[in-house]
């Protein structure tokens, strides 16, 4: 999807995006932020921030920083931090994560939520997530993934010509991101209604091949995976 489309989409969400994905997302937000926070007073970069439905979830001494392509989306966020005083919310900002203007090795941890099958080039914004979180830090993901079920399949990619209108790619497998992201994988976990969803924990420690994960991408789908236990 281009920017265009992304800030289209996301102008016309702005104002019903919390009833409307508030509590359907609202678990995996929660475990995302439970990873993030695992070690006490971690400074950590949320993209694609949206509306900062997770902001007030963050504790344990974290510093919080959110970035997202659209203003009216980020704008939500603000009035959220001034009405909560969530005083760990140190800036939102408008950036594209695919190219920001962090310094390399800014955060110990990096979380992208519901955003990756949003962004117009994954494999991009991934790089960008590597390069500003410490080496060995945490990068969190949660997503929707393509199902392997025929039915859902076949909906999913009927849905896929109307991207642009729907503000995300139903299409995007979790092999793709295995091999957009080439991070090693700590933990991967269904989410959400009907484990629809998944939340994945990689650290920054690059993989040369994907092959080994994307193998394990498939038992995905069984429930909880501890994919690499030497670096979890
Ligand atoms: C589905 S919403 C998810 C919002 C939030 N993370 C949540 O948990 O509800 C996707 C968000 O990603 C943002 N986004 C899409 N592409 C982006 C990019 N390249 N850089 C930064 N934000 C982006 C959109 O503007 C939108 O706010």
């Amino acid at each position: 999807m281009s920017d265009h489309s992304i800030k289209n989409a996301y102008r016309r969400y702005a104002g019903v995006y919390d009833r409307l994905f508030g509590s359907v997302f609202a678990e995996g937000r929660r475990k995302a932020v439970e990873l993030g926070t695992a070690e006490p007073g971690a400074r950590i970069l949320e993209v694609g921030v949206g509306t900062g439905l997770s902001l007030p979830e963050y504790g344990n001494g974290a510093e919080v920083y959110g970035i997202d392509l659209s203003e009216p989306m980020l704008q939500k966020a603000r009035e959220r931090v001034e009405r909560e005083g969530l005083e760990h919310v140190k800036g939102l900002c408008v950036m594209n994560a695919e190219a920001t203007s962090f310094a390399d090795a800014s955060f110990d941890t990096v979380v992208a939520m519901y955003v990756v099958s949003v962004v117009g080039n994954p494999a991009r914004m991934f790089r960008e997530m590597a390069r500003i979180c410490k080496p060995g830090g945490n990068i969190v993901v949660v997503n929707h993934f393509a199902s392997s079920h025929w039915a859902l399949d076949a909906v999913e990619r009927a849905f896929a010509p109307i991207s642009n209108l729907i503000g995300f790619r139903p299409d995007y497998s979790m092999d793709e991101m295995l091999e957009d992201a080439r991070l090693t994988l700590v933990s991967a976990e269904r989410v959400n209604w009907f484990g629809y969803w998944h939340l994945a924990h990689f650290h920054n420690v690059p993989v040369q091949s994907t092959a080994p994960q994307a193998q394990l991408g498939g038992a995905y789908l069984g429930g909880r995976l501890e994919a690499d236990p030497e670096h979890a």
